[in-house]
């Protein structure tokens, strides 16, 4: 009765990889429990999503073909729009949201174009990176997605993607913007399971410094004059202050990414005996929901849904 915060499945989004091929449910080494899936194991995860009470999936795509303008991401076959398409026939109610970033789909691992810049150096080119990015998300919503996220951190991208939503009619797609995301060591499994590690250099430039807080608040500001419906802070537990400044600062919805490093950190104690898996998951989504996101996106979904269940 006298309990302050309360977490649900409700509150779940589980992010999901996906590649081409049939038959494919990879575990991902360095997270357990996780898969990349083939588009027809993919629908079989997401029917058990639904059935545990999960109301939301994010789809990462993994191309067999990544080349340097990572154009697997907004092909007319794109993995991704493959999967969303199976998905909303499979599980309509389910709400479909896509990352956009090129990073997955770059043979250079990078988000964004790389081109030189004036020292001759190979940079990210935020500007010829926008128009992709456009590209990718009217693939997402063409293919049924319910809502775009771009994570790449381009500055302008939501303002570009929110123009082109609208011009083709896609109002109603929402965009959800990693907005506060910082440059953080707690990616490494994901960069495993996307099969995305830069090739050369750091992301850096285009991902915000963690002492930062206030510039986090400006990138927040920023995304939502640009048209962002939800914000985003990622990772979650080494920025609760973030969460918690941004939900008192803003009034739009918050979403908070637990990442894949935070999520290993936890299992691989677990897995050893060290610690309580479900006691401590539940106690992390607990801390992040008390900080004030009301969206948490996070590999404990499922499993999460059923312990909540469970009771
Ligand atoms: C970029 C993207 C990343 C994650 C989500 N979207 C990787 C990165 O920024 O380096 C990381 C999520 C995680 O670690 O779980 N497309």
């Amino acid at each position: 009765m006298v309990r302050e915060t309360r977490i649900s499945a409700d509150d779940f989004i589980m992010p999901l990889f996906v590649r081409p091929g049939t038959g494919i449910k990879n575990e991902i080494k360095s997270m357990p429990g996780n898969f990349q899936f083939s588009v027809d194991t993919l629908v079989e995860e997401t029917r058990e999503l639904e059935a545990a009470g999960v109301p939301g999936v994010i789809l990462f795509g993994i191309p067999d073909h990544k080349d340097a303008a990572g154009s697997e991401a907004y092909s007319e076959n794109a993995i991704v729009c493959q999967a969303i398409e199976a998905i909303k026939k499979a599980c309509p109610a389910l709400c479909v949201i896509t990352d956009v970033c090129l990073c997955e789909y770059t043979d250079h691992g990078h988000c964004g174009v790389v081109m030189e810049n004036r020292d001759g150096q190979p940079d990210v080119d935020n500007d010829a990176t926008l128009p992709l990015l456009v590209e990718e998300a009217l693939a997402h919503a063409r293919a049924g997605a319910d809502m775009v996220a771009p994570s790449d951190m381009m500055d302008g991208r939501v303002l570009a993607i929110r123009e082109a939503l609208d011009e083709a009619l896609f109002t109603d797609v929402p965009i959800m913007a990693y907005s506060a995301k910082f440059s953080s060591a707690f990616y490494g499994p994901f960069r495993d399971a996307a099969e995305s590690p830069p090739q050369f250099g750091d992301r850096a430039s285009y991902q915000m410094d963690p002492p930062n807080i206030r510039e986090a608040m400006r990138e927040i500001q920023l995304d939502i004059e640009e048209g962002a419906d939800i914000v985003m802070v990622k990772p979650a537990l080494a920025y609760l202050d973030v969460i918690r400044e941004a939900y008192h600062e803003y009034e739009v919805p918050l979403a908070a990414y637990h990442v894949s490093g935070e999520f290993a950190s936890i299992k691989a104690a677990a897995l050893n005996g060290w610690i309580d898996e479900k006691r401590a998951a539940l106690e992390v989504l607990t801390s992040i929901r008390r900080a004030g996101a009301k969206m948490i996106l996070t590999y404990w979904a499922k499993d999460a849904a059923r312990w909540l269940a469970e009771g």
